[in-house]
């Protein structure tokens, strides 16, 4: 942790101007976009359509089938009131959250998003430098279009590395050593793509992907492994469709680092995943993109929360655009959340400053919802916080 971020993880609510303001983004975003600033997440949105190729937006957008659940998981939030309490003094907020040992100045992460190079000519560089400045810990994905230990060499604050399994066992085991090596701080395991959904959008979009450098020396797939999502073959050859507990139990035991699992959404997995000794879970329906009609994450949480009673830190994604969507999350059970879309979004705005923005905008507004429910600290977030 850098220690910039650590001498920020007490703030007051006098939040520096240029937080709140988003000067440094609305610097890069105006010339970027024709003069128009960043107050709210959603407003990165159309100032990275417009910068992006038409091809690449349908692929971050998109979700399967009729994106019901792309849907839900937004609206979700809405539905759930905030009960407030008054006259607590909330003149000093502390954010501050300890994860697998490390301290986190506030509890927002970032997910991993693969092919970042479609969003942006940067890519995972230009987030994970973007994240570093802001603070947060950034899940690289597997299927990055920059090598693992590229993107460590550029992160000034702990990244986490998001593993798709292979069939290849040994070939599992040297991207986890790869990560290990790199300086990754914990392992999450990807569990809810046993193949791709019906993306239907990205198919009439035809989006191709870029080659996957991780990928490179997988055996028999030369040096430019790409997920055309048109070419089952290609994707199968990199998601192990076979893998069940027993793989879990096998990577629990190499991996030296937490390991984690995500896209966890029955209560009945979450005990397994406690019975095969993980470190956590996510509560993930990955972002809407795999099967449509599950449902939202929010609504999913606190049955996995009860059933795991305390015995594992529990997380979520999926539809997370408000600081209240943070505290209702962290309300519901969650030890911290993860944000897809949102950065990427901040990412084709403006690169790196987008990202980094994007992070400050979402963790001020929690800021402000812990002070107007008169919550000073973490620990007092709790389900009191929902009007029932
Ligand atoms: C363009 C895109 C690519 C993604 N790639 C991955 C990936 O490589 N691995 C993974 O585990 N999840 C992936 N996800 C899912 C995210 O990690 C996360 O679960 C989801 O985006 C959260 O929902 P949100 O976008 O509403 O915040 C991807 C999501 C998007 C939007």
């Amino acid at each position: 942790m850098s220690q910039d971020s650590k001498a920020d993880s007490k703030t007051d609510l006098q939040v520096k101007a240029a937080e709140v303001s988003a000067t440094g983004l609305a610097n890069a975003a105006e010339s970027a976009a024709g003069g128009t600033e960043c107050i709210c997440l959603a407003d990165f949105e159309p100032l990275a359509k417009a910068k992006m190729a038409a091809q690449s937006w349908e692929y971050v957008c998109a979700g399967a089938g009729d994106e019901i659940t792309v849907r839900w998981n937004e609206e979700a939030y809405r539905r759930i009131r905030l009960k407030p309490r008054i006259l607590v003094d909330v003149s000093k907020l502390d954010t501050r959250v300890n994860l697998f040992g490390q301290e986190h100045a506030f509890p927002i992460l970032l997910a991993p998003v693969a092919a970042q190079k479609l969003m942006h000519p940067e890519g995972e560089l230009a987030s994970a430098r973007g994240a570093s400045a802001a603070g947060a810990t950034m899940v690289v994905s597997s299927f990055a279009n920059t090598r693992l230990e590229d993107v460590a060499a550029v992160a000034q604050n702990p990244l986490w590395f998001q593993l798709y399994a292979q069939t290849d066992h040994g070939f599992t085991r040297e991207l986890v050593q790869r990560a290990e090596a790199a300086g990754y701080r914990a392992l999450c395991l990807t569990v809810d793509t046993a193949t791709t959904g019906a993306r239907n959008r990205e198919a009439r979009a035809a989006v191709k992907l870029l080659p996957i450098p991780n990928f490179a020396k997988f055996a028999g797939a030369g040096n430019d492994v790409s997920l055309h999502t048109g070419s089952q073959n290609v994707f199968k050859s990199v998601l192990d469709a076979s893998m069940s507990w027993k793989e879990i139990e096998w990577l629990r035991s190499i991996a030296k680092i937490p390991f984690l699992l995500k896209g966890v959404l029955n209560p009945d997995d979450a005990e397994l995943a406690v019975k095969h000794g993980v470190a956590g879970i996510i509560v993930s329906n990955h972002g809407g993109r795999n099967l449509d009609t599950l449902p939202a994450t929010i609504d999913a949480l606190p049955q996995v929360v009860e059933k795991i009673a305390g015995r594992m830190p529990v997380f979520v994604d999926g539809g997370i655009r408000r600081g209240t969507d943070v505290l209702k999350a962290l309300a519901l059970g969650a030890s911290a959340v993860f944000i897809g879309r949102p950065y990427i979004y901040g990412l084709g705005a403006a690169g790196e400053a987008g990202v980094t923005q994007v992070i400050r905008i979402l963790r001020r507004e929690f800021q402000m919802a812990m002070a107007l429910t008169g919550r000073s600290n973490v620990a007092s977030i709790d389900r009191s916080l929902i009007w029932t």
